[in-house]
């Protein structure tokens, strides 16, 4: 197994990262120009693993896909001209991939079966399949249609009403793409507004969709056209090196062309929250989504409460964040992030396991974590559980302990960020790589 060693050689953190493209909105751009007639252009795509999942299962509908690095073209004939895969659909270790794909493919006019990777295989599906059922869908699968594999007879959808028990982005968009092929005009309710980049893009695509407070609706039945897509930078990527800027003295570290939409920015709450000092140099409001320059300063931390609404704007940056609190003088609570027990691996469990290996005064609740700081860190043996978040949370570690941290299987850290040890050691540290 591939290990990496990851140790810090800088009194400080100084310089610019340009963090890759949003995953989120990497997926849903191949998604939507997949779903809409003509072709999409995609500048600054994530070529990440996830991304790459999403890519291939469309190419397997006959939609032609060309990827040049992060340039890519999508050129669909909508999608009554796909056709019926020869191959099961695999989503690799992407809950996205599959969860939106099921919803786009259960109004759509073919048969599949979609499967994914161990991980994938254990994550709960029918927190979408069960509002698509009474859309109308066939989606079938074992226990009562939770875990893939999954076979999905694509057919005419009716609208739905439905109050969303999870804040949930992947759920919400999941039902947001089955309503662009009902009857009538599907409403999604939310009790705390989830990502909400589907509603921004579908809306670029031409589709008829409405968002009030937190109710969102899609009406049926229109045709989408291609369209071109700029993706800034994925925030939950710079996450990590923002981080480690609050917490490693005299640093400061700027994001060019990061994402600033407002439903993903809760780790600047935080960070501003808990002390650090954010600055925004510059904010652009692209096509449908926001982005621009940020600068994270050290300036010292304390602990902060972090729970309700701000949990679905940062559920991605915990395991980091719970890093961040180890650094930082009194207590941080993290609650109603019960989610992250269902992510790609229970993160409750995982983060305050390999924290704890280090020193760290932490303990997992039902919903969240409870970290006492500061403490110094020590050098150990991490490992990923093959989690992207968890690999890089192991090597921001590395700047803040005592010695170098040994981390086992990095390689996942490819599904969302496959520059990380570049920019890694760009800024900070020196790492060898064995195996
Ligand atoms: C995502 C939504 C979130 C997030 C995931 C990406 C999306 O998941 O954790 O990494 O692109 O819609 P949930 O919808 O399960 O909260």
């Amino acid at each position: 197994m591939e290990t990496k060693l990851v140790a810090f050689n800088k009194p400080e953190l100084k310089g610019n990262v340009v963090v890759p493209g949003d995953k989120s909105i990497s997926h849903r751009a191949v998604m939507l120009g997949s779903i809409a007639e003509g072709k999409t252009q995609i500048t600054g795509f994530l070529d990440g693993e996830d991304c790459l999942r999403t890519i291939d299962i469309f190419r397997q509908l006959g939609v032609s896909i060309e990827r040049d690095g992060t340039n890519v073209t999508v050129d669909s004939p909508g999608m009554q001209g796909w056709q019926t895969p020869s191959e099961e659909l695999y989503a690799g270790n992407s809950g996205t991939t599959a969860r939106l794909i099921l919803g786009i493919l259960a109004g759509s006019t073919i048969k599949s079966v979609l499967t994914g990777d161990e991980s994938l295989s254990k994550r709960p599906m029918n927190r979408v399949t069960l509002p698509l059922s009474s859309m109308g869908a066939s989606v079938v699968g074992e226990p009562d249609g939770n875990l893939l594999p999954l076979t999905i007879t694509g057919g005419l959808l009716s609208a739905i009403e439905y109050d969303m028990p999870v804040a949930s982005a992947q759920v919400k968009s999941a039902i947001l793409f089955a309503g662009l092929n009902a009857e009538g005009t599907t409403v999604i309710s939310e009790e705390t507004v989830s990502r909400d980049h589907t509603e921004r893009m579908l809306q670029q695509f031409g589709a008829e969709v409405q968002v009030d407070g937190t109710k969102v609706s899609v009406k049926g039945g229109n045709v989408l056209r291609g369209k071109d897509v700029l993706v800034p930078g994925d925030i939950s990527s710079a996450a990590f090196f923002m981080v480690a800027a609050a917490m490693i003295k005299g640093s400061s570290v700027t994001f060019t062309n990061v994402g600033l939409n407002p439903t993903r920015t809760g780790i600047l709450d935080v960070l501003t929250n808990m002390g650090a000092c954010v600055e925004i140099l510059e904010e652009v409001n692209g096509a449908g989504e926001p982005y621009g320059t940020v600068k994270v300063s050290y300036e010292g931390l304390h602990g902060t409460e972090i729970s309700g609404d701000l949990i679905p704007r940062l559920i991605d940056e915990l395991p980091v964040i719970a890093l961040l609190a180890t650094q930082a003088e009194g207590t941080t609570v993290i609650k109603d992030a019960g989610e992250l027990r269902v992510k790609e691996t229970d993160r409750i469990a995982a983060v305050t396991t390999e924290l704890k290996k280090l020193g760290a005064n932490i303990e997992a609740t039902d919903d969240g974590m409870i970290i006492h700081g500061p403490t110094e860190l020590s050098g150990g043996t991490l490992v990923s559980y093959g989690d992207h978040r968890l690999g890089m949370m192991a090597a921001i570690a590395a700047l803040v302990a005592s010695a170098p941290i040994q981390i086992e299987d990095p390689s996942c850290i490819a599904i969302s960020y496959p520059g990380f040890f570049t920019d890694l050691e760009k800024l900070a540290v020196s790492i060898n790589t064995k195996g």
